[in-house]
């Protein structure tokens, strides 16, 4: 008989686009990832769609049965989960009400509807006692929601700062980059599939708003009306802005940002959060993050700042983390203290004389003829190419020879220094550190 832990975790997936057919993709090829995770199999059983003859990439596991009726993922008394992956409010909102309602948990990466329409959804989840899990509505595959709600569940967030939304950081990476326009460099994101054909939710910052108002649940654990939030976007960009900005030393991002107000007349604490484009200082981690990527910045007084960057979306980085609530659903009653539910195994050791890494190398050796050549023939006797060398100045008639040498192992290169060392030109024993 299938004890309750061996049996199988029955899914019924919703939406069968690009995150969907990500998610088919992952379930089908990390079978003995998922095996060794939660110890049990993630069986997918329906799949539902909005138009059941359309042509599709996806390719369904036996037995798995496309449909498009929607209590028939809901009210099957089989499956244990439903994964929402359709995007939008009402059909999703029903969907996962009903499926609520009949005691299952839930997988959604439905930013919209989370901001905007989910009170009785958390309610209805609560008074089930079922999961709603959504790592993958915020920021893609940055396991930000996770990272709230654990490992940072210990401290007082103050502040939380991100550029959630890849269309318009790659944007405004072009305009700053290229000096393209927005309109162009709009084009060039469409063409490219980084944005919609109707780019509204993501240009405007309304996809970052919503974004921004599960974080700040997560974050503070309070509600801000989603309609109420200060929401500037980036159509109205000029170029010649983000080229002064970084005449001062500026880039000009797409910028999500929370923060706590503690009034110390009145001892209240009020939130200031809104999306807006910024300056930000080239200096700053934000600034760096080009095109497509995401990153969210997180401080607390107690941890001080924790920052964390990927992509923010795309169909396997999204569905990773799907995936990755899926597995959580699956050993939610069963310790997890390694990461695995099974044995660890030994490691298979790459011994470290063989990692392979590009190298510079420093030696000092008299100012004399041929040692230049002395050195990169030691080098070239264990087959180590030079990508660059430069000779210093002399100091007290000892030179500074520097190699960057292409890639190699760790063996080759002792063996290379050992030889140099034995010419007898060195005045210093050689240095030399991986390069990454
Ligand atoms: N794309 C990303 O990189 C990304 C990243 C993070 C989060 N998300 C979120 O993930 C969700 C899915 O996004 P996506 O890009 O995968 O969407 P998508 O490519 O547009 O796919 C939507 C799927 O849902 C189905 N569907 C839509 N409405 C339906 C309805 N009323 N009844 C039944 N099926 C319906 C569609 O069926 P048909 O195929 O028959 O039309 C399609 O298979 C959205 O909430 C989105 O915000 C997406």
């Amino acid at each position: 008989m299938e004890s309750a832990s061996s049996r199988p975790l029955y899914v019924g997936l919703a939406g069968l686009g690009t995150v969907g057919s990500g998610l088919v993709r992952l379930l089908r090829e990390d079978r003995e990832l998922i095996e060794k995770r939660v110890g049990r199999d993630i069986v997918l059983r329906k799949v539902l769609v909005r138009t059941a003859t359309r042509e599709r990439q996806a390719m369904l596991p036996e037995g798995c049965e496309l449909t498009t009726d929607m209590t028939s993922l809901t009210d099957d008394p089989q499956i244990d989960v439903v994964v929402e992956l359709m995007g939008g409010t009402g059909a999703a909102h029903k969907l996962i009400s009903r499926a609520l309602a009949h005691g299952k948990h839930i997988v959604t990466a439905n930013k919209a509807l989370l901001a905007e329409d989910s009170e009785d959804l958390f309610r209805l989840a609560r008074e089930n006692n079922c999961l709603l899990r959504y790592e993958g509505s915020v920021a893609g595959c940055i396991p930000i929601v996770g990272t709230l709600t654990d490992p940072l569940a210990g401290n007082h967030i103050d502040s939380i700062m991100g550029i959630l939304n890849g269309t318009s950081n790659y944007i405004l990476s072009e305009m700053t980059s290229n000096g393209m326009d927005f309109d162009a460099a709009l084009t060039q994101a469409q063409e490219l599939g980084y944005a919609e054909a109707d780019p509204t939710l993501d240009v405007d910052g309304f996809d970052a708003a919503h974004k921004l108002t599960l974080l700040i649940r997560l974050a503070f654990g309070l509600d801000y009306p989603f309609a109420s939030m200060p929401v500037q976007g980036i159509r109205n960009m000029d170029k010649r802005d983000i080229a002064f900005a970084r005449e001062f030393g500026y880039r000009v991002k797409l910028i999500a940002e929370a923060r706590l107000h503690k009034d110390e007349a009145s001892g209240k604490t009020r939130l200031e959060a809104g999306v807006f484009p910024a300056l930000v200082h080239h200096s700053f981690l934000l600034a760096r993050v080009g095109g497509v990527y995401n990153a969210v910045r997180i401080e607390s007084q107690v941890s001080g700042p924790i920052f964390l960057h990927g992509r923010g979306a795309g169909a396997l980085p999204t569905a990773s983390v799907v995936l990755s609530d899926l597995l959580a659903v699956a050993r939610m009653d069963r310790p997890n203290n390694t990461g695995f539910v099974t044995e660890i195994e030994k490691a298979s050791i790459v011994p470290p004389e063989h990692w392979r890494s590009r190298y510079y190398v420093r030696v000092m050796v008299s100012d004399e003829s041929g040692v230049l050549r002395d050195v990169a023939g030691c080098m070239a006797d264990e087959d180590i190419s030079m990508a660059q060398v430069i000779q210093k100045e002399n100091e007290d008639n000892v030179v500074p020879l520097v190699y960057m040498t292409h890639e190699t192992t760790a063996q080759a290169m002792s063996r290379a220094m050992q030889k140099v060392r034995e010419t007898g030109i060195l005045r210093a024993d050689p240095v030399f550190y991986r390069i990454l």
